[in-house]
């Protein structure tokens, strides 16, 4: 540690607010840029060629830089740790990460989002060094459906085969993040719950966003939660949960025949923003205080050029302090032109 370096211990840091008295508890962390998919509403192939310039490995944090952060971000209140990418598997060595960050003191829960294609090789692995539980991005088990949504890479038995392995690996619990979209996949949305019925295996139905530039966003492709919630129940009917915790994105629901629960994260029709404590952190180093946001703050200069912990965490703060992000309130009263304001990219910062 630098000479210079004054520890203060955590007691003696007021934890920040931001402006609408929001504290900070989840971090997530995105570790690649890259993915192995190219799913039209996030990485679609007429941008995501072989001629973008994805970022290059220097330009992309050190496990030591992540760590270092994810320490300070700690000593604000952070709880919670989530790994996204792009795909996160496609960072080498992931797993030595995963040990150090669960191993941070503080840190009660680690998480990691994936297409699951690269669990069946990994997933073993990432228990072995700590992972607990992990979430799976499947949109579809139609063949056809899944390939559209994908971008043509991976397939429904491969991601299949991946939940398969973590499940045996232990990871629990496993849920499923499938994205609607109306006349894409809206169709095959029970067959997604049956499958999953009784196994323990929490699936969750995102409503399409407008997040990024690029996926060409309309609120007619977004199904609302209370329409696809209408017709699970009426094939099996549904008790609604309370929150596993604050500020939870899910709202929960349980099978009344008790084979399991379902959740469905609904940021377009109900927003969260009120209750919402995250932070993001793309892989080269830029922090951003909303998942819509147009800017943020680059920490990978100051970590590069010697800054003090004391120095990371002034600037955190501040950030924090002057946060007034609630972009999916404010939504519905944006006009096209405000809601296409350049907004930073779902596979840069991870969802
Ligand atoms: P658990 O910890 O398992 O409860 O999940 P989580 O809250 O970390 O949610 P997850 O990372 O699985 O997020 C699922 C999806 O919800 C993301 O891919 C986004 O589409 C959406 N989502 C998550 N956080 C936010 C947010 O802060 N704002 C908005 N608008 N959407 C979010
Ligand atoms: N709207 C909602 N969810 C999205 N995701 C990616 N793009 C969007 C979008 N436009 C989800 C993916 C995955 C997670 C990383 O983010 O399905 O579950
Ligand atoms: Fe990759 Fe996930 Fe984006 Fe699809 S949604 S392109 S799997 S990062
Ligand atoms: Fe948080 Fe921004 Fe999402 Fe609202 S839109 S819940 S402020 S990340």
């Amino acid at each position: 540690m630098p000479a210079h370096e004054v520890v203060v211990p955590l007691t003696a840091r007021p934890l920040p607010r931001d402006t609408l008295a929001r504290p900070l508890r989840d971090l997530r962390i995105s570790v690649m840029d890259r993915c192995n998919f190219r799913c039209p509403y996030c990485m679609p192939r007429e941008t995501f060629h072989e001629k973008y310039r994805f970022l290059g490995s220097q330009e992309r944090l050190s496990f030591e830089e992540i760590v270092r952060l994810a320490r300070l971000f700690v000593r604000l209140g952070v709880r919670k740790l989530r790994l996204t990418g792009g795909e996160p598997l496609l960072r080498a060595n992931l797993a030595d990460l995963i040990g150090d960050l669960t191993a941070i003191p503080g840190v009660d829960d680690v998480a990691l989002t994936t297409n699951g294609v690269l669990l069946a090789k990994y997933a073993s692995e990432l228990k072995a060094a700590g992972l607990k539980r992990i979430t799976v991005s499947l949109d579809s088990l139609d063949p056809q459906v899944f390939a559209r949504m994908s971008g043509g890479f991976g397939g429904v038995d491969e991601v299949l085969a991946g939940i398969e392995h973590a499940r045996r690996a232990g990871l629990a619990p496993i849920k499923i993040n499938a994205v609607v979209q109306r006349g894409v996949n809206d169709h095959t949305v029970l067959e997604l719950v049956e499958h999953f019925r009784g196994t323990g295996i929490i699936v969750r139905f995102i409503e399409y966003m407008d997040v990024g530039n690029r996926n060409h966003w309309t609120s007619e492709m977004v199904v609302p939660s209370k329409e696809l919630a209408a017709r699970i129940d009426a094939r099996w009917p549904l008790t609604s949960l309370e929150p596993g915790y604050r500020g939870e994105v899910a709202n929960r629901y349980a099978f009344a025949d008790g084979r399991g629960e379902l959740g469905f994260i609904s940021s377009v029709s109900q927003p969260f923003c009120g209750d919402c404590s995250r932070v993001r952190l793309s892989s080269d180093g830029v922090v951003y205080t909303c998942l819509f946001a147009a800017h943020g703050t680059s920490l990978r200069d100051a970590l590069r050029g010697g800054a003090s912990d004391e120095e990371l965490l002034e600037v955190i703060v501040g950030l924090w302090h002057r946060r007034t992000d609630r972009y999916s309130e404010l939504r519905a009263g944006l006009r096209a032109a405000q809601r296409e304001e350049r907004k930073v990219e779902m596979f840069y910062i991870g969802g």
